[in-house]
């Protein structure tokens, strides 16, 4: 169980100090899949990147089965079972899509379960398993990648930032799949998304709005409040 308690994250310039997360009390309870949606600029992003350590909170407290966990760093957080894709992923020059597979998953030559996790990505494995990870890979095969990476490790949690991102509508549905699949499994899920489609799927949608969570619930119930305009731009996005 993910426990967010009290949870503020602000930043200060010369003039003014920012509140860009306000007192977010949350638990996420284990073997559910949430997805957090919410207008650019509600704080999203820097809610995944508290919870994987990437920035820490100005105030608040996270615990992960009772430990606290708000000073740890990422790595220390991945150890005990936490994943984190980016919404704009990472390059590694030298090392090979297969490399980062086999790393993920800690399996060395295992090229059933690497292709396997590619072809759920919508990717050949033939053609990619030796390309380099560099920016000869488009943004779209690069997010694919990464949540092939993200399949590979088969964490406890999984937290994704926007994985529909560059991705075209032919594998969209392929990701829609790809969440079905990893919601029957036991892992505990949060997927930062403005897609109707993905946010259908969870167990509970949660709706940021201005460093604020608005309301959260069943995504039937939830997905009727929210502003006509913004369902029109989530179906637009469709
Ligand atoms: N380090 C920072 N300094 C100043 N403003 C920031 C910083 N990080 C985020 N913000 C601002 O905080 C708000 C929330 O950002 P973000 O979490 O990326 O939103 P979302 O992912 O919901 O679009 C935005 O207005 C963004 O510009
Ligand atoms: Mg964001």
């Amino acid at each position: 169980m993910l426990k967010l308690k009290n949870i503020s994250y602000s930043v200060s310039d010369k003039k003014s100090k920012i509140e860009i997360l306000k007192k977010i009390d949350f638990t996420f309870e284990d073997g559910l899949t949430y997805a957090i949606t919410g207008p650019n600029g509600s704080g999203k992003s820097t809610l995944a990147k508290i919870i994987m350590g990437v920035i820490k909170p100005t105030n608040g407290e996270i615990t992960y089965n009772g430990k606290n966990i708000t000073a740890l760093s990422p790595t220390d957080r991945a150890n005990l079972g936490l994943s984190f894709a980016f919404q704009s992923p990472v390059r590694f020059k030298g090392l090979t899509v297969k490399d980062i597979l086999e790393l993920a998953s800690g399996k060395e030559n295992n090229l059933t379960e690497t292709c396997h996790y590619l072809s759920a990505v919508g990717l050949c494995a033939r053609d990619y398993l030796d390309r380099e990870l560099d920016n000869k890979l488009s943004g779209g095969e690069l997010k694919r990648i990464e949540i092939a990476t993200a399949l590979a490790r088969n964490a406890a949690l999984n937290i994704f930032d926007e994985p529909e991102a560059g991705i075209d509508i032919w594998s969209f549905d392929a990701l829609v799949d790809i969440f079905s699949a990893l919601k029957n499994k036991k892992a505990t899920n949060i997927i930062v998304s403005h897609q109707e489609k993905l946010l259908k799927k969870a167990d509970v949608v949660i709706v940021l709005d201005n460093g604020k969570i608005v309301n959260a619930g069943k995504p039937e119930e939830v997905l009727s409040t929210l502003a006509p305009s913004y369902c029109d731009k989530l179906r637009r996005n469709d």
